[in-house]
Order: C-alpha cells, then sequence, then structure tokens
C-alpha cells in the first residue's frame, strides 16, 4: 500500500492517478473525504489527513509500505514536517519519495528553497529510505494567468530576460512512480526540469502562436509583483520567498536543462508546445 500525501493538489492527484492505473494499491490522504470523494477508484482507498493534527497522519500511515509525500509551504522551517516524517518510520515506511524544489537548500535566499532544504535535511537523517525530486517551475503554473491573458491579453511577473525550463507536472508525477516502483533510487535527488529553457517572452510567443491571439510578457518590479501576490490572498512569507526564486532566475540563476526526466522515464520530457495547446482551451 502507498500513501499519497497532497492527493487533491497537482502532483499529488497526476500520481495518485497513474499509481491506480498500473494497478497500485493507494491510499489518498486528504483533509476533506467529501470533496475528495470522487477520486476514489478500485484500487484507491481515501483517509481523512491533515500534517496539523498528527494522530491522523499516524492513522493514514498505517499498514502502508511506501509513502509520497507533497510539502505544504510554512513560514517555520523544517520543523512541522518533521513529526510527518518521524510517524512515517515508526509506521514502518520502506521508502519515501519527497516533492521538493530545484535549487532547495538551507542557505539559498528565497525563503521557499531554504524551507524544502530544511525538510529535505530533515528527511536525509530519519534512516527512512528516501528519493527527493527537486522539480523546476511547473507549466502549469500558467493557469494563474488566465484571467490576465483573457482580460488584458498579457501576463507579468518580475522575471527580466531569465530563461527557466518549465517542466509538465505529469512528468513530475512519472519521475515519482518511476522511483517510487523502481530500484536504486535510495538515498538519491533528482533536478528535475523541461526539456527547453525559455524566457518568459519566449513562453509568451508559444502561447500566442498555440492560442491563435497575442498575448504578451510585461516585465514588472519585483516590489510591484509582491504587491500583486498579496492583492491574491497570499501569505507574505510565501510572497516574499516566490519574489526572491524570480530575482534569481532572473538573473540566470536556475536555467539549467536536467535530463533526469529522461533517465527516470525513458520519455522525453512534454514539450512546451503541447502544453500551450492545451492551455489554449481556457483562454478562449
Ligand atoms: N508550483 C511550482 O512551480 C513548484 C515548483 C517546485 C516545487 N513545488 C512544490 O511542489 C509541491 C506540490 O505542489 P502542488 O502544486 O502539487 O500543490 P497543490 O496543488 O497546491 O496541492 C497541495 C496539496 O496539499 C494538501 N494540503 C494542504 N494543507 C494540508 C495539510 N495541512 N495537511 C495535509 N495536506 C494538506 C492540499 O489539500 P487540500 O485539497 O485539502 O487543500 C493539496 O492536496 C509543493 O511542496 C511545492 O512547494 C512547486
Amino acid at each position: 500500500m502507498i500513501l499519497v500525501t497532497g492527493a487533491t493538489g497537482k502532483v499529488g492527484g497526476e500520481v495518485l492517478k497513474q499509481l491506480a492505473a498500473k494497478g497500485e494499491q493507494c491510499r489518498a490522504m486528504v483533509r476533506d473525504l467529501k470533496k475528495a470523494a470522487p477520486l476514489k477508484g478500485d484500487n484507491i482507498e481515501l483517509v481523512q489527513g491533515d500534517y496539523d493534527k498528527m494522530d491522523s497522519v499516524e492513522k493514514a500511515l498505517k499498514g502502508c509500505e511506501k509513502l509520497f509525500l507533497v510539502s505544504v509551504a510554512r513560514q517555520t522551517m523544517g520543523e512541522p514536517e518533521f513529526p510527518v516524517i518521524t510517524a512515517a518510520k515508526k509506521a514502518g515506511i520502506k521508502h519515501i519519495v519527497r516533492v521538493s524544489a530545484l535549487g532547495a537548500h538551507v542557505s539559498a535566499d528565497s525563503h521557499l528553497l531554504k524551507w524544502h532544504g530544511y525538510n529535505d535535511t530533515n528527511l536525509r537523517k530519519i534512516g527512512v529510505p528516501y528519493t527527493i525530486l527537486k522539480p523546476h517551475y511547473f507549466m502549469q503554473n500558467f493557469y494563474m494567468f488566465v484571467d490576465g491573458i483573457k482580460k488584458q491579453g498579457a501576463f507579468y511577473a518580475p522575471m527580466k530576460e531569465g530563461k527557466i525550463a518549465a517542466i509538465d507536472v505529469r512528468d513530475i508525477a512519472d519521475c515519482a512512480v518511476s522511483t517510487l516502483l523502481g530500484k536504486g533510487h535510495n538515498g538519491k535527488a533528482y533536478d528535475l526540469t523541461g526539456g527547453e529553457s525559455l524566457t518568459m517572452a519566449q513562453y509568451a510567443e508559444k502561447l500566442s502562436s498555440a492560442c491563435g491571439k497575442t498575448i504578451k510578457y510585461v516585465d514588472i518590479p519585483p516590489a510591484e509583483a509582491k504587491k500583486a501576490m498579496l492583492g491574491m490572498g497570499m501569505p507574505d512569507f510565501f510572497a516574499d520567498g516566490l519574489v526572491a526564486l524570480y530575482t534569481n532566475w532572473s538573473t540566470g540563476g536556475a536555467e539549467k536543462v536536467s535530463d533526469a526526466v529522461e533517465k527516470l522515464t525513458e520519455h522525453a520530457p512534454r514539450s512546451f508546445d503541447a502544453f500551450a495547446k492545451e492551455f489554449a482551451g481556457a483562454v478562449r
């Protein structure tokens, strides 16, 4: 039995779908059983669980052999997740696959990367076999821009000419499934990116051509980006973390393309052109 956390989210949802399609027995840990009811399937059972209620996590882990661990950003560094991996150890979990982030490190500038770095460090110390997946910016994040694209034909970010190799969430899930079910991944960390590193202006060109309308990328100062994020209801620490991340990326801090997706899955990373064709449906 594999416990899949974050099962109502982007990565966890895909992982659950793929594991179930392969016939694996899965238990999806969700906060709201009613909301998650559609996830139920022949080999998917649901269990209520919340990282803020450790007894529920302990119950969810009971009888599972593996854990797919999605974390929820906190202002406090590694400590909040520590009880979860401690409980996993106590429950006899034999392999934890954790979603971290590209560039995660305890000394990173961005809170978000620092926080992932602390959680990765704790996981390395806990004494349970583990694999860490470090994905870059999700292609699916572009859905956040749908409203702006519909209203103004534009999306905004403080990315200047910085290049990033955005990755399709389905490729992250493929890698998660491959490391959960395969051998030889204990103690490994994989940087996961898409196949091409592009500027935001280049992403805008690709979206324009797939959507059949002009979509512009508008570069904005970091302070303006933070104001917009706060306006969307993002917590202050999270907005600061994102702005620091973008600032690093805008100066070429995360341009690299990794070959890990191809190595782990034996297929090339999904292209942004293919993603853009699907995205077109959302802005029409
Ligand atoms: N977005 C990016 O570009 C990017 C890049 C690199 C790394 N990452 C990392 O990737 C990971 C997964 O991201 P995602 O986009 O798949 O997440 P997501 O779609 O935002 O989903 C978050 C999941 O966590 C669950 N959750 C929230 N609070 C919880 C709690 N207290 N206890 C248990 N579960 C809780 C949510 O359940 P509910 O439905 O109940 O809310 C949901 O299933 C994150 O750790 C993120 O930092 C993201």
